[in-house]
C-alpha cells in the first residue's frame, strides 16, 4: 500500500473544514489520588474529539491507530473549563494525523487560559468491514497549515521507521 499518496479521486479539503473545539467543565468523578483530573479522562476527550474531526474530514467512521507525543503540561482541576481543540494536519491514503491541544480556564479565571496537554493521533478511515478506505487529500490553506503539514510528514516518516525497526524484533513488549 502506498504510504503517502492521498486518493486522487476525492476532492481535497482544508483543515478548517473539519476542525473542532469541545469545551467541558471538569467534575469530581474523574479525579486521581492528588484530587486533580485523571490523565485518562483528558485522553478520552482528546481521542473523542480527534475521532469527530477525522470522521468529518473523511465523511465516515475512523478508528484510532496511534496516539503519540502526548504531553501533560499542567494539572487540570475540578471546576476547570477545558477546551479540546483538534485539527487535521496531514492526510495520506487512508490515515490522517490529528493534532490536539487542550487548554483550561481556571474556574475563577484568575489566570489566562492555561495550555494543559497536547497530542498527535493517527486516525484511519474504515469501511463497514473495518478495512482502511481512501480519504480526501488535505489542502493546506495558510502558511501555518503548510508548516503543520510538513511537521506532520516528518512525524509520519519517524513512525513508519520505528514500526519497521521494531518489526525486525518480533515478540512485542
Ligand atoms: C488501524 C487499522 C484499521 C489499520 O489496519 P491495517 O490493516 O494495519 O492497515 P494498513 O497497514 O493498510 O494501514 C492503514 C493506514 O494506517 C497507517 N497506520 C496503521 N497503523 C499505524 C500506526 N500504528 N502508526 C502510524 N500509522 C499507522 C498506515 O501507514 C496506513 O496509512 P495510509 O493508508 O495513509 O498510507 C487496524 O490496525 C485496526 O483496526 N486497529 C484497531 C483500531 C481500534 O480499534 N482503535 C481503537 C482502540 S481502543
Amino acid at each position: 500500500m502506498p504510504t503517502t499518496a492521498s486518493s486522487p479521486t476525492l476532492a481535497g479539503r482544508s483543515p478548517a473544514v473539519s476542525e473542532l473545539t469541545l469545551s467541558q467543565i471538569m467534575d469530581q468523578h474523574h479525579t486521581n489520588l492528588m484530587g486533580t483530573v485523571h490523565g485518562g479522562r483528558i485522553l478520552n476527550l482528546v481521542d473523542s474529539v480527534a475521532g469527530v474531526v477525522a470522521a468529518r474530514h473523511s465523511d465516515g467512521p475512523a478508528v484510532t491507530a496511534a496516539i503519540d507525543e502526548t504531553a501533560f503540561l499542567e494539572a487540570v482541576r475540578v471546576g476547570d473549563v477545558v477546551h479540546v481543540h483538534a485539527r487535521i494536519t496531514w492526510a495520506g491514503r487512508s490515515s490522517m494525523e490529528v493534532a490536539v491541544t487542550v487548554t483550561a480556564d481556571r474556574w475563577d479565571r484568575s489566570v489566562p487560559a492555561t495550555p494543559v496537554a497536547t497530542a498527535h493521533l493517527v486516525m484511519v478511515a474504515v469501511d463497514e468491514l473495518g478495512q482502511p478506505r481512501p480519504v480526501p487529500p488535505l489542502i493546506p490553506q495558510t502558511t501555518e497549515d503548510q508548516r503543520r503539514y510538513e511537521l506532520a510528514q516528518i512525524r509520519r516518516e519517524h513512525r513508519l521507521a520505528l514500526r519497521r525497526a521494531l518489526g525486525a524484533h518480533p515478540g512485542g513488549l
